[in-house]
């Protein structure tokens, strides 16, 4: 029998094959699907091959990344509690999707994950599963009974045993997981909020602000529907966009956020997230917005979008609701046409102009000096009845304290 194991290159889903190899007996296929995180994947394939994996696919899904789940979330503005933009949430689901394509293809009976029972990410990849093919069977290992490993020495012990001889560092390290869109730091130090953390050995993508460069810099974005078509005036594909992004926001410290967050399954936790790229993306996009979208719409369209990012951090990419709020969303973006100036500077965003043919502001309307549209006086009517319920009220509490 086989298992596919979302495979990820480090110690914790390293020595997963081994034991699962041990313990029941698979035929183990590692997949590492590659949603940007670089560096990471060196080396990855010997490690597998090494450590007992009768089979290793690393599926680059970084464009399908971009289009299927980056592009809605930025539609939607997704936000997690005010700050967090969801990198490790929206890859999830891309994963799990990949890990069933390949299950079904290699005729395996489960996939694994080495996901901890205390985190967000278990109960996105398995409900990703559950959604996709509700009769894989699915081994969660680190919430198994036959697991017994808890720190990384028991690991790298468990490893040796097993003729498994790979140079792993028995140092602690911050809980991490990069992608295109960002990097996320948890553990160690963090777990502590009164901590300051340490930019200087923490980050990985950005530059501490306090030491970016003092001369700042513009980038100028466009996009079609919603959707970013070229950066500095040239054309280029979304994921060559966001990595030209990061570039220039790593460079220029920014989209660090540090966050006390509410995890799914009850308890609080201490992340650091670099999303240097997708940060400045974000925020071209809501200037647009500012420009195009009718008052209505963009009210509505700001409660939506708490409700998707709230979906997409629990693991329900793959739901009904999901799939409607993105519709809505959708049919939003019609006019999102136009283009972004922004200056980057020591950890900010400097707005530097914003236009777009479908663009709803008036000079004429909004200016105090000009205008033909608008007379003054139409406003009378409307005040007295806007403020109608105002004035009763206030009309009857100074009869009421009269008495
Ligand atoms: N707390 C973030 C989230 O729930 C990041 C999780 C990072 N995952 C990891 N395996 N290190 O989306
Ligand atoms: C984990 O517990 O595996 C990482 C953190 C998370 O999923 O929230």
């Amino acid at each position: 029998e086989k298992v596919v194991l979302a495979y990820s290159g480090g110690l914790d889903t390293t020595v997963i094959i081994p034991w699962l190899k041990e313990n029941y007996n698979y035929d183990v296929i590692c997949c590492c699907i590659d949603c940007g995180q670089k560096e990471e994947l060196e080396g990855l394939r010997e490690r597998a091959r090494l450590s007992g994996a009768s089979k290793v696919y690393i599926e680059n899904v970084i464009d399908e990344f971009c289009e299927d789940y980056i592009v809605p979330c930025v539609q939607a503005n997704a936000i997690y509690e005010n700050k967090y933009l969801l990198g490790t949430s929206m890859a999830r689901p891309v994963i799990a999707k990949k890990l069933v394509e390949i299950a079904r293809k290699e005729h395996a009976s489960a996939i694994c994950h080495g996901a901890t029972g205390k985190g967000n990410d278990q109960i996105r990849f398995e409900l990703g599963i559950k959604a996709l093919a509700p009769d894989l069977k699915i081994i969660a290992a680190w919430r198994d009974k036959k697991w017994n490993m808890d720190s990384r020495e028991a690991e790298i012990e468990y490893c040796k045993q097993h003729n498994v001889f790979l140079p792993f560092e028995v140092a602690e390290s911050y809980s991490r997981d990069r992608n295109l869109w960002h990097i996320s730091h948890e553990g160690l130090d963090l777990e502590c909020p009164e901590n300051e953390p340490n930019y200087d050995k923490l980050l990985v993508l950005t530059t501490p602000p306090t030491k970016a460069p003092d001369t700042p810099e513009y980038v100028t974005m466009t996009f079609e529907k919603g959707i970013p078509i070229s950066i500095n005036g040239k054309e280029m594909k979304i994921s060559k966009i966001i990595e030209k992004l990061n570039e220039l926001g790593g460079k220029h410290g920014i989209g660090i956020i540090d966050i006390v967050e509410n995890r799914v399954v009850g308890m609080k936790s201490r992340g650091v997230y670099e999303t240097p790229g997708g940060t400045i993306l974000m925020e071209a996009h809501q200037q647009l917005e500012e420009l195009i979208l009718d008052r209505e719409t963009y009210h509505a369209k700001k409660e939506m979008a708490d409700k998707f990012a709230e979906l997409v951090y629990e693991g329900k990419w793959f739901s009904p609701l999901r799939e409607a709020i993105q519709a809505f969303i959708e049919s939003t973006q019609e006019y999102v046409t136009g283009e972004v100036k922004f200056k980057l500077y020591k950890g900010s965003i400097i707005k530097a102009g914003t236009s777009s043919p479908y663009s709803l502001y008036n000079e004429s309307l909004a200016s105090f000096t000009t205008g033909d549209l608008f007379d003054h006086h139409d406003a009378d009517g409307f005040i007295t009845l806007f403020g109608l319920s105002t004035k009763v009220r206030a009309m009857k509490l100074m009869e009421a304290s009269k008495e």
